[in-house]
């Protein structure tokens, strides 16, 4: 099932796929410069000159977006209204893609012949596309989806879309011709998963046939129009190696990361949106052993399982008439009785919550979630909150003690003002001190400078703790000697930088 998400064997998808196979050429654009990679310069530091810092790998090119102009909008709407008057929509349907595409060039390419359109051959050719994507497609959107670059789409009402490259939004040239038509695009693209949107039910979670996860939300509660945020499915996830990579984790700490996944610690993957937790969330997954029995738990399939016994299960809105909702909470209770091996759920929000850490307590070693929160510490009180809420009637005290009982590390994911995603912090709860959970830090991530391009300069460093509390389970699963022999290898400082000596055991 999931394959078939991942491939644009889907009729409309696949138009991407066919523009880049040629189908429809596109010139390269006259006034649009190719962008050059520009590799960093090996960085200087400002304030700590002993720190190594090796340059961030370079960054994959982004693609230049066509310039256009007001009148290719005109000559657009002209076009497309007299071909809407010259096809028969209803045969068009019955043709395959390729050969719908092959039709509406034909006609597009007579009408422009017939009413004298001048324009560039380069900007014919966009425009035919643009208008196959508008009659066969997602429209505008269409250019934005098959780009691989792209984190997210955030489009704002018919005139202003925004994506996501390399961490960093920007403003995309891609506009509608009105609010008309991205409302009708939107509709398009719910109704796949037999939802509506309008004024009366004008919030909807809907999901692209690749996987891609749709957020749309329309007047009158968007004021601009309608508001669709789009996250990008990557068919191929990032593996903790790729994270190593990028610098958003040391070698080190991938490594204290693949002891944990191994030794079956429980994990809560702390962070705020878009930092990364899904993507960290699938790496750590990737330890569970092949006869393990995983079942997932997301609001939209997201994550990517390698092994062969998986169940993913996924929450269900309610229907147009408010009913056969499945929550969450549904879901990972239903879970216990499936005999899981381990418990995985996408996001942690509300009293799930206390299933989950019920499930990490009993048994279901190995289990994880993510949550949105700022710091280990504060993702403890998250749990607590939500367990609250949940109207669960326990003191403070014996849902904290619930916590620290289930809950061995939390790694925490951020997104830095530059755009780069780091794990900032890899975290153990130990324990209670009174009625306070006690936490310790092993890896944390410092800023340390600023390069001249505006990239932040930090390092990941142990904290010197070398026998962890979850070195005995490691132990168990014969990973103790590789995480003794890590962290004592591991650069141990201060946060200023400086040789902390003897690591302290
Ligand atoms: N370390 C990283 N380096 C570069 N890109 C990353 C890194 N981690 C994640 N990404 C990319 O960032 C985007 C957002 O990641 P992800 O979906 O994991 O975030 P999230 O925290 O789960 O977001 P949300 O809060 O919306 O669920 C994805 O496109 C992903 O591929
Ligand atoms: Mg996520």
């Amino acid at each position: 099932m999931f394959g078939k998400r991942g491939s644009s064997g889907n009729g409309q998808f696949g138009q991407g796929g066919q523009t880049e196979q040629g189908q429809v050429h596109k010139q390269p654009q006259p006034d649009v410069a190719p962008k050059k990679v520009e590799v960093a310069p090996s960085v200087e530091l400002k304030p700590k000159q002993q720190v190594k810092v090796v340059p961030e790998p370079a960054q994959p090119v982004v693609e230049a977006e066509p310039k256009r102009s007001e009148n290719y909008y005109d000559v657009k709407t002209t076009v497309f209204n007299a071909l809407i008057d010259t096809i028969d929509l209803t045969q068009l349907a019955n043709l395959n893609n390729d050969a719908a595409r092959e039709e509406i060039r034909d006609i597009v390419g007579e009408i422009l012949a017939i009413q004298n359109v001048i324009m560039p051959i380069s900007e014919q050719e966009e425009l035919i596309e643009d208008i196959c994507n508008d009659v066969l497609g997602y429209g505008p959107l269409e250019p934005l989806l098959a780009r691989d670059d792209i984190a997210d789409i955030m489009i704002n009402g018919a005139h202003d879309t925004f994506i996501e490259v390399d961490g960093k939004v920007q403003h995309s040239s891609v506009r509608f011709t009105d609010n008309m038509q991205l409302l009708n695009i939107c509709q398009r693209i719910v109704s796949q998963v037999g939802r509506r949107v309008d004024e009366t039910s004008p919030i909807c979670d809907a999901r692209l046939p690749d996987g891609s996860r749709v957020n749309v939300i329309v007047p009158p509660l968007a004021l601009e129009g309608p508001t669709m945020t789009i996250r990008k499915f990557k068919k191929d996830r990032l593996t903790l190696q790729q994270l190593m990579e990028f610098k958003a984790i040391s070698p080190e700490g991938k490594q204290v990361l693949e002891i944990i996944g191994k030794s079956r610690c429980n994990i809560v993957i702390s962070g705020g949106t878009g930092s990364g937790k899904t993507t960290l969330l699938n790496c750590m997954t990737a330890y569970a052993d092949k006869d393990e029995r995983v079942i997932t738990c997301e609001d939209s399939a997201e994550l990517q399982l390698q092994q062969p016994h998986v169940v993913r299960l996924e929450t269900r809105p309610p229907n147009l008439e408010g009913e056969g909702e499945i929550t969450m909470r549904d879901l990972v209770k239903n879970c216990l009785r499936m005999r899981p091996d381990r418990i995985i759920v996408g996001e942690v929000r509300g009293p799930e919550a206390f299933d989950l850490l019920q499930a990490m307590n009993t048994g279901h070693d190995g289990s994880m979630g993510t949550l949105h929160s700022n710091s280990p510490r504060e993702a403890i009180s998250r749990l607590e909150s939500m367990i609250l809420m949940g109207g669960f009637a326990l003191p403070a005290k014996t849902i904290r003690e619930m916590i620290v009982g289930s809950v061995d590390v939390i790694i925490q994911a951020s997104r830095l003002r530059d755009g780069s995603r780091k794990i900032t912090k890899i975290t153990e709860v130990i324990g209670m001190e009174g009625e306070v959970p006690t936490l310790q830090d092993i890896f944390v991530h410092d800023i340390v400078g600023e390069d001249e391009n505006g990239k932040l300069v930090g390092r990941h460093r142990s904290t010197g703790i070398t026998r962890p509390k979850f070195y005995e389970r490691a132990q168990y699963f014969g990973e103790h000697h590789r995480l003794t022999e890590v962290l004592s290898n591991a650069e141990v400082t201060d946060e200023h930088g400086n040789p902390l000596g003897e690591a302290h055991v």
